[in-house]
């Protein structure tokens, strides 16, 4: 049995978008095994109670670097072998260790269409900006932040009404479609990585919406 884990630190509403396409047969042969929260009240920890799931909390407070926080958490993570680690709203940044202890099975969903808009605060500087079309990519996670391969993209409309909120919830709308699907591809063996780019096998189209 394959083993997913998940990284959050807040919502978590992601992390149910995939907790929902598992018990909807999404994910073959595979379980989540923990959902691993750095924030103890993460509202995403609940949920995952109440979906049955086992959570665990870790402190940053309680190491001396992130060096030492980030090898704490590696261990909890790398105590199941999990075949994929999805940061799912995980606020944190991770060193180049972890990042390369976990490569090619730790993917991110970021909300903008990167390369545009990495970091923080994308609804907002999108609409600065004056994109027509803003959205959401899944990745492979890299040393270098919001740069890693990109999986899977959905787009949509900005109109010009919108707010940082209403885009928002535009845009998260296709991140609960796209992470999963992202997710089952990694799981089944689908995703290679070539350079810069990620071959999908079966070539089922890596844009949302379809
Ligand atoms: C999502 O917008 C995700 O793209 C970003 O953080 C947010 C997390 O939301 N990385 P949730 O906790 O999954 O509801």
């Amino acid at each position: 049995m394959k083993k997913i884990v998940i990284l959050i630190s807040g919502r978590g509403s992601n992390m149910e978008a995939i907790l929902r396409a598992h018990q909807n047969g999404m994910f073959q042969n595979a379980e989540i095994a923990l959902v691993l929260s750095d924030k103890e009240n993460a509202p995403g920890l609940k949920i995952a109670k109440e979906w049955g799931i086992s959570t665990d909390f870790i402190n940053p407070k309680g190491f001396l670097n992130r060096a030492e926080f980030d090898e704490a958490l590696a261990q909890k993570i790398e105590y199941f072998s999990p075949s994929a680690v999805v940061l799912a709203g995980f606020m944190r940044i991770l060193g180049e260790d972890f990042v390369r202890q976990f490569e090619n099975r730790l993917i991110n969903i970021h909300p903008s269409l990167l390369p545009s808009f990495t970091g923080l605060d994308t609804h907002a500087r999108a609409i600065e900006t004056g994109v027509k079309i803003h959205g959401c990519t899944v990745h492979f996670v890299t040393p270098q932040l919001d740069c890693g391969p990109i999986i899977l993209q959905a787009a949509v409309p900005v109109y010009e009404n919108d707010t940082p909120e209403s885009l928002g919830a535009r845009v998260l709308k296709e991140e609960h479609k796209i992470l999963p699907q992202a997710l089952a591809w990694l799981l089944e063996g689908k995703l290679t990585i070539n350079g810069l780019k990620v071959e999908i096998k079966d070539g089922e189209g890596s844009v949302f919406p379809r």
